[in-house]
């Protein structure tokens, strides 16, 4: 599916301070967990419905509203940088179904000349996917799309096909965009920004460095 740019002020807001070289490590990671959150709500707002229900307050009976589906909600944490990410996620989500997998670049392979670098998938563990959930695949970086394209294969391969399969990103470069597409058609990426390109590491430009040794280091 196509890309979709989630636009709230605050989400700019916090992402912009993470760009910030000078941003150092704790206030880092607490920027991608307010940013989780954010994020979330945005997703809620925008894809989630909601329901009319009977309430009573202290004086009187009344119509109230709740959000429908909050019950099947899965979130994919994509190690390492998507920790405290998914943390703010859970804020939005706090019943949400939690699965894990590492997967990680092998950079001394350097880019092969499709664009993509090799990944290797260690460690795979998610919970029951029905075909009612959304699930969000969380990982704050975008680059090449290789990471993304080989966790949702490994997602995929489980026979998961649940209702919504969102890919949510911080930060995300065109290539990685158009990997993803093509991996994926049924992904749909949310993104706080699309950036201009990737440099000759595939490092996304103008970025935000390596989210992982920024928030663990
Ligand atoms: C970073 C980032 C993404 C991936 C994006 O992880 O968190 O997972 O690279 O790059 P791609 O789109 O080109 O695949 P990294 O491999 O550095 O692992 P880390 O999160 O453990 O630092």
């Amino acid at each position: 599916g196509e890309a979709k740019v989630i636009t709230h002020a605050l989400a700019r807001d916090e992402l912009s301070r993470l760009r910030d070289v000078e941003t150092e490590q704790v206030e880092f990671r607490k920027g991608l967990v307010r940013l989780g959150r954010i994020c979330g709500y945005e997703i809620i707002d925008g894809r989630m419905e909601t329901e009319y229900v009977a309430i009573q307050t202290p004086l009187t009976d009344t119509m109230g509203e709740r959000v429908k589906g909050l019950g099947d909600v899965v979130i994919v944490n994509v190690l390492r940088a998507a920790t405290p990410f998914v943390e703010g996620l859970l804020k939005a989500f706090p019943r949400a179904r939690q699965g894990v997998i590492s997967a990680s670049r092998d950079e001394s392979a350097g880019m092969a000349d499709d664009g993509s670098f090799p990944i290797s998938i260690d460690y795979v563990k998610l919970p029951e996917i029905r075909a009612t959930d959304t699930v969000i695949v969380a990982d704050p970086m975008l680059a090449t799309g290789s990471t993304m394209a080989a966790v949702l294969e490994a997602i995929r391969s489980q026979g998961t096909d649940p209702e919504q399969l969102l890919v949510l990103s911080a930060v995300a470069a065109p290539p990685g965009l158009v990997r993803l597409n093509e991996a994926d058609p049924g992904a749909e990426l949310l993104t706080v920004a699309i950036d201009d390109e990737l440099d000759d590491d595939g490092y996304i430009v103008p970025g935000l460095g390596d989210a992982g040794d920024r928030a663990f280091r």
